[in-house]
């Protein structure tokens, strides 16, 4: 039986009374490569193999707040298993919550290159950029903590709970594509169809996008009405409107338990389409000259669910089949 490996990782959630209800330590992540920018809890980090992950984040208190906790002040509040659709070891992910007590010392920034900022935030209002599966988690303990007695030094335990992340998203690549594959020339799109893009409008309004940094700028702007994750691996990227990702699963992690629409343009949809279930292709009459082209549709592996032909295109939906016709 084939086995997938799974990264565990250890996170302290310190808390302390605040004027308006308890708050909670965090850190503004720096140059770590993963999820730069954002509000996270304010230590955490791997398991390492032969730790126990109790010993883990009093390692990483000691480490990144110069904080010293023994195991025995902290205890499981949350664990949120992660997976993800494009797989991968890395990917699949047991994130294990911890709470401490008694904490004595002034915690501080040890690593100025990975933490930008130290501070406390009312676990009520966390800052819109916490890392979305870090606020999953920190809400869960907000709204089914134990109580104020938590908030006052008392050792008083959650009920440990498990949260799930990622399992119940769904990818869509929605593309217009001419009758070669053809559907850009890297830059811009080959033709001009206004009610194709009433349909793109339609298909994803209220929706989450995920797009190349090539598709950003070909369109130049966020679309209303969606939210616009973009992925780059330059770090310094950052446009108004767009979510940041410097990787495709951070971008997927970021976009959360819903069906997320890829929007292009070549390199994503090549990286992504073995794990879409659903293509909404604007077949178009039209053979452009461009470098830029979809990943060809197996129909063994994709089935046509549906077919609405307009003059000079037709919109078709493809499904995923569940076995392979032989
Ligand atoms: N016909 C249609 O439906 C349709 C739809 C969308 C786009 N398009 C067309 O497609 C063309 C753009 O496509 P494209 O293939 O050139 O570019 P793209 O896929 O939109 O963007 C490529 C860029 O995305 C980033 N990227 C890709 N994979 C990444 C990963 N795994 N991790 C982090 N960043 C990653 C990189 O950005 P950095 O270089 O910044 O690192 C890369 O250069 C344009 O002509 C556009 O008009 C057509």
């Amino acid at each position: 039986m084939s086995r997938f490996p799974v990264v565990p990782a250890a996170y302290l959630v310190l808390t302390r009374p605040g004027a308006s209800g308890p708050e909670v330590l965090l850190q503004l992540r720096g140059a770590t490569g993963y999820m730069e920018g954002r509000w996270a809890c304010a230590a955490a980090g791997h398991v390492e193999e032969g730790e126990p992950a109790d010993r883990a984040v009093c390692r990483e208190a000691a480490e990144e707040l110069g904080l010293t906790i023994e195991p025995s002040q902290v205890s499981l509040a949350a664990v949120l298993q992660r997976g993800c659709v494009l797989g991968g070891p890395i990917e699949q992910r047991i994130d294990l919550f911890f709470t401490a007590t008694d904490v004595t010392g002034d915690p501080v920034i040890t690593e100025p290159d990975k933490a930008l900022d130290l501070r406390w935030w009312p676990l009520a209002t966390l800052p819109d950029n916490t890392v979305p599966h870090e606020r999953q988690a920190l809400e869960h303990l907000r709204d089914h903590g134990p109580g104020a007695g938590a908030h006052e030094g008392r050792h008083t335990a959650y009920a440990p709970t498990l949260l799930t992340r990622g399992f119940d998203q769904t990818l869509t690549l929605v593309a217009a594509v001419g009758r070669n594959g053809v559907i850009g020339d890297g830059s811009s799109m080959p033709w001009h169809l206004p009610e194709d893009l009433a349909f793109f409008k339609r298909t994803t309004m209220g929706g989450v996008l995920v797009m190349g940094r090539g598709t950003w700028d070909s369109i130049g702007r966020a679309l209303p009405g969606r939210r616009t994750i973009v992925v780059t691996r330059d770090r310094d990227w950052s446009a108004p409107g767009a979510e940041v990702a410097h990787s495709l699963p951070e971008a997927l992690d970021i976009a959360g338990d819903t069906e997320v629409f890829i929007a292009g343009g070549g390199q994503v949809y090549e990286q992504t389409i073995d794990v879409a279930s659903r293509l909404v292709i604007t077949h178009v009459e039209q053979e452009p000259e461009g470098a830029v082209t979809f990943p060809s549709i197996d129909p063994r592996r994709w089935r046509e669910e549906s077919r609405d032909v307009q003059d000079g295109f037709a919109w078709v939906e493809y499904l995923r089949r569940t076995t392979t016709p032989t």
